[in-house]
């Protein structure tokens, strides 16, 4: 009988100690079939506490800073940064020995105690206003709609707002730069090339129709005009 007990305590014991403890970055889930709970679980007041980790280089309205090559945040969709979150967390994203910058990103996630706190930051996140994106890249925007329209439209959505059913962000509201970098790597494999990044290696393909610079760029130069109609 005493044996039983002991085995019960330490049953107990075990099961006491199991649900205190954090889930292991491991075993954090990007994409979640209860995606929109886990993100209404945020509390935006924690997350305002939380992103002064992250204003430093992102900005304090979320709005990016060019010379710390840290995009703008506040245009993104809450499934998306969610999921990149994780992503460099884990390392899927930023662990390719040239992704200095990923790198440096995976670095600061890492430092957020868990999941939970990921979720507090986006939810702060949504309360922000839009960023105004400037450009500065100039390209042909007809051959570069032609570009968008039949090849990255029917993922990105047609005017480039995202859609979530796909998986696939918006990209109007990015900067410029940025997502020059974002397609380079993509074409490079230096994003997208983990094993486990099973939607960014759905990038790396479509990059090979981007032949050069000037295809780069009037693509870019289009998204643009998507961003400046206002559809944001
Ligand atoms: C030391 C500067 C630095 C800090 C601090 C930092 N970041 Fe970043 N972040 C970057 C850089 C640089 C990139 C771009 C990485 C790349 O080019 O792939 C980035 C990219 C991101 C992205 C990906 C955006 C996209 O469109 O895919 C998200 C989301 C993000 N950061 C959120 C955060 C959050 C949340 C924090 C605070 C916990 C934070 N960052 C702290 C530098 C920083
Ligand atoms: C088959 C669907 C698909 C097509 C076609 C596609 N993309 Fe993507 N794209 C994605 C997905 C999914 C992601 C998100 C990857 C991730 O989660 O890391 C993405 C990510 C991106 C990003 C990174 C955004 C960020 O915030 O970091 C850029 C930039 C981008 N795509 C541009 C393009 C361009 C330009 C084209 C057309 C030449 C294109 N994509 C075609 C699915 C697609």
């Amino acid at each position: 009988m005493t044996k039983y007990y002991f085995t019960l305590l330490i049953i107990l014991v075990f099961l006491g100690c199991s649900s205190k403890k954090d889930t292991p970055i491991s075993k954090e889930t990007p994409i979640n079939s209860n995606i929109e709970s886990v993100l209404l679980s945020g509390s935006s007041e924690e997350g305002k506490l939380l992103f002064a980790n992250c204003a430093v280089c992102h900005g304090t309205l979320g709005e990016g800073n060019v010379k710390l090559n840290a995009p703008a945040l506040a245009n993104l969709d809450s499934w998306y940064v969610y999921r990149q979150m994780i992503n460099f967390r884990k390392e899927i994203r930023g662990s390719s020995p040239q992704d200095t910058l990923g790198f440096q990103m995976a670095a600061m996630a890492k430092i957020l105690k868990d999941s939970m706190s990921v979720s507090h930051i986006v939810a702060y996140l949504k309360t922000m206003p839009q960023a105004i994106v400037t450009s500065s890249i100039k390209g042909d925007i007809t051959k570069g709609k032609l570009t968008y329209q039949t090849v990255c439209g029917s993922c990105h959505g047609p005017s480039a707002k995202g859609n979530e059913k796909m998986n696939a962000p918006r990209l109007n509201g990015l900067e410029d730069w940025y997502i020059k970098r974002q397609i380079l790597n993509f074409k490079n494999s230096i994003r997208g090339s983990h094993p486990k990044d099973i939607l960014g290696a759905q990038m790396i393909p479509m990059m090979a129709l981007l032949p050069d610079d000037q295809a780069i760029d009037d693509v870019i130069a289009y998204i643009l005009t998507t961003e400046h109609s206002g559809s944001l």
